[in-house]
Formats: structure tokens, sequence, C-alpha cells
């Protein structure tokens, strides 16, 4: 199988290789692709990587490359994991909102928008090159953020994809531990929207049958679990669920706001952890993915993408939490919307488990956000300042309208170099 990562000169990407070396029984990976414009990182990345493929045994060839066509034609797979402007983008993702009294965020609110104007031309280009070069049928796992705006992007554009995101991958893991169990025997009732979702039911199988024991877990590990989440514990007691940490940007918004005036941007901390990796990465004795990248959010990731590649290309039948189209499981949207769900995987088919009717709280907040999502989009695709106002004015972090004016003008002067349009 030929696997190709574009964006292959992350940090992230060892985190990655990981996951292919330790599980290449499920996923046999005969060349992998690293792709990147950054040259010199991707020396550094895929060095790490070939010798961790080598201490692992893994047969796998790993090429580099700065061409996308060369990197994924004749790709079974290709996994897109990039960020337009790098950190420094980030940083303005994470700062410029606040002028206008919003939390800065790099997938929520205004800057999250800015991301996605950024993107999304960026990674529909990279898909007309896989619809070319790679083998027909050939799958694009999106990891590259806002997931669920760019996931439907791609699949307006007629592509073959799949959003994927490791919240829900990071609750099994943490509540398995809660449990004592191994994480198979624990499966989600994850619903929303990617950045946007709750844990509605935690099933655990045993031998006496699967039933579900998050309303245990609330009352037994409630500290626990809010302060990882870093939300009161009374409001997860209000909600009967467990709401993902993206949820802290709505319901604390404020708290957040302030917080995020002293000390530095995750961009900056990102950056400093980065250095360090680079470092390590040289380091030709190193062929283990490096402690440091624990610090970064992505733990798991490498799983949940090697379990998702796994059985988009066999025939598990199992389930995973992933960026789908809604098809009417969540019937207040429309069926084109991504939402991130449970899903069987057959055949090289997604099919959406049934969902059962939502709390008004929660439907509310996904029909807003969903909102924004399509007038998002619909302004990365065709530009134009008065859509940006538009989807800016629909989020509901924003939802006034001088607000989103100014939004608007911080948003267009911090991202001109990359708007065509602005
Ligand atoms: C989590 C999210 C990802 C996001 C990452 C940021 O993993 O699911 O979508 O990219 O956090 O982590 P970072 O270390 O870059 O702050
Ligand atoms: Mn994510």
């Amino acid at each position: 199988m030929k696997v190709a990562v574009i964006g292959g000169g992350s940090t992230y990407t060892p985190e990655l290789i990981d996951g292919f070396a330790r599980l290449s029984e499920v996923l046999p990976i005969t060349e992998l692709w690293l792709v990147d414009p950054n040259e010199s990182r991707l020396e550094l990345v895929s060095g790490l990587a070939r010798r961790i493929f080598s201490r692992a045994g893994h047969t796998g060839i790993i090429k580099t490359t700065s061409v996308v066509a060369d990197g994924v034609s004749d790709a079974d797979i290709v996994l897109i994991q990039l960020r337009v402007g790098g950190q420094a983008a980030r940083h303005g993702d994470e700062t410029f909102p606040h002028k206008g009294c919003c939390i800065g965020q790099e997938t929520t609110g205004p800057g999250g928008f800015a991301k996605a104007l950024r993107t999304v031309p960026v990674v529909l280009d990279i898909a007309e090159t896989v619809r070319e070069k790679a083998k027909p049928g050939a799958w694009i796992i999106d990891f590259t953020n806002p997931v669920g705006i760019v996931t439907r992007a791609l699949q307006q554009a007629g592509h073959r994809t799949v959003g994927l995101c490791n919240v829900a991958i990071g609750f099994q893991r943490k509540f398995a531990d809660l449990l004592g169990t191994d994480h198979s025997n624990v499966s989600l009732n994850h619903v929303g929207l990617n950045h946007l979702t709750w844990e509605l039911g935690v099933n655990l199988r045993t031998d006496q049958g699967t039933r579900d024991v998050l309303p245990e877990l609330l009352k037994s590990n409630i500290d626990h679990i809010a302060s990882d989440v870093r939300m009161p514990q009374a409001l997860l007691r209000l909600q009967g669920a467990v709401p993902s940490y993206y949820l802290r940007y709505y319901y604390l918004h404020d708290t957040v706001l302030g917080e995020q005036q002293y000390g530095r941007s995750r961009a900056q901390e990102v950056q400093e952890v980065e250095s360090a990796l680079l470092a390590k990465y040289a380091d030709p004795s190193l062929a283990v993915k490096p402690e440091e990248l624990s610090q970064r959010g992505g733990a798991f990731y490498s799983e949940a993408a090697v379990d998702l590649m796994a059985s988009l290309t066999s025939n598990r039948g199992d389930t995973q939490i992933v960026n789908v189209r809604n098809d009417g499981a969540l019937p207040f949207l429309p069926d084109d919307h991504v939402i991130e769900v449970p899903a069987v995987i057959q055949s090289g088919k997604l099919t959406v488990q049934p969902i059962a009717p939502l709390p008004e709280d929660m439907r509310g907040l996904i029909s807003a956000v969903a909102g924004y999502e399509r007038l998002a989009l619909d302004a990365a695709l065709h530009g134009g300042r008065d859509r940006v106002v538009r989807a800016m004015l629909a989020h509901p972090l924003v939802g006034q309208y001088e607000k989103a004016e100014r939004l608007t003008d911080l948003l267009l002067a911090e991202n001109q170099q990359y708007l065509t349009w602005a």
C-alpha cells in the first residue's frame, strides 16, 4: 500500500510514523511519501522516520518530495495535515480576535474562520492533484483544521474523503483508564460537529454485556473529568454529558478571554516545543518518538489515523468516530453537512449510526455553528468581504453586527497575504 502525507514535514509526523511502525500488521505500508514545501524540515523528519521504521523492522520505504504530484502518484491513501502560514499565522488567529472582544483560537470563532479562509483553497488544489494522480478510489483523510469545514469542501468537490480528529479517541482512552479496562472495551456515544462535541454515553463492554456507565463516571470521577476539560463540575452534571474542551470557548467565553490577555499564545508555546523537537530529530542516535511530542495536543492521533486507514482499506466493519456527511442522522441539519459521530466502516463505505434526539441546548448550538460553517465555506470558496461579514455575524461567539464588522476588518488585515481576493 502506498500512503502520502501532505504536510509530512510537520513535527507531528513521528507520532504518525510511530503508529505505522507499531501497527504495521493492520496497515501494510510498502511506500510512504512525506510531502512538504519545507525541505530542511523534511530532511530532519524523514531521517527520524526512517530510523523508527528500521528499529521496528518495518520494511516500508520512506521517500520525500516537495512536489505534491510526485508524492501522491498511485497513492492508496493521502493524509492531509498541513497548516497554511505555519505557527506565525496561528499566532494571528489566536490574537487578532481579542481586539474585537472575542476569544482567539485556531479552530473556534474568528481565528478558526481565518484559518478556514486560508486553508480551503490550498487543500482543494492539492485534492485536484490527488484526483489526477492517485489510484482511482484513493481516500483523502483530512486532519487539517478546521476539519468540519475542510472535509465538507472536499466532499462538495466530489472527493472520497473523511475527516479525522483525536478528541474522541482521547476521551475513549481517558475513560478506559478511569474504568481500569482496555480501551477496546469502551465505545462512546459522541455527537456534534468537529470541535463542538459532547460525550452523551460511555458504553462499557463486559462479560455481562454492554451498558452505559457515563452516569456512574459522572458520580465517581466528576472532579477528574471536569478538570480535564477545564469546565465546572456543575456544568457537566447539569448536562449529564461531557463537553469537549473546545466547548470551554463557548460556555466560559469571558473567562477564557480574560485568561488570554495574559501570557503567551498557544502558537508561541508550540513554536518552542517545535524547536526542541527539531533539535532532537536531528540527533542520528534517536530512533523513537521523543517524549516532548506528548506536549502537543495530538495525543493518540496516530492510533486514530492508523485504525481509520486500516478500516477504509479492508473489511473490518468496525465503528470509528469520524467526520462524515450527515445524511439525515441529525435531522435538523442539511444532509450535506459534515458531522462528527460514530460510523460503521465497511467495504469502503461509512454509515452513520442512528442518533437519539439531542437535548435542545446542544441542538441549538450545533445548528448555529453549522450555519456559520456553511457561510464560512461559502466565503472561503468565493471570497468577498460581504460573505466574510455574514459568516462572522452568524458565529454564536460574535452575533452582533458592529462586532462582526470590526472582526472582519481585523481578520482581513491579518491575512491579506493569504487571501488573493482581499
Ligand atoms: C487537538 C485537536 C487538533 C489540534 C491540536 C492542537 O489534537 O484535536 O485538531 O490541531 O489539538 O495541538 P497543539 O499542540 O498544536 O496545540
Ligand atoms: Mn481536532
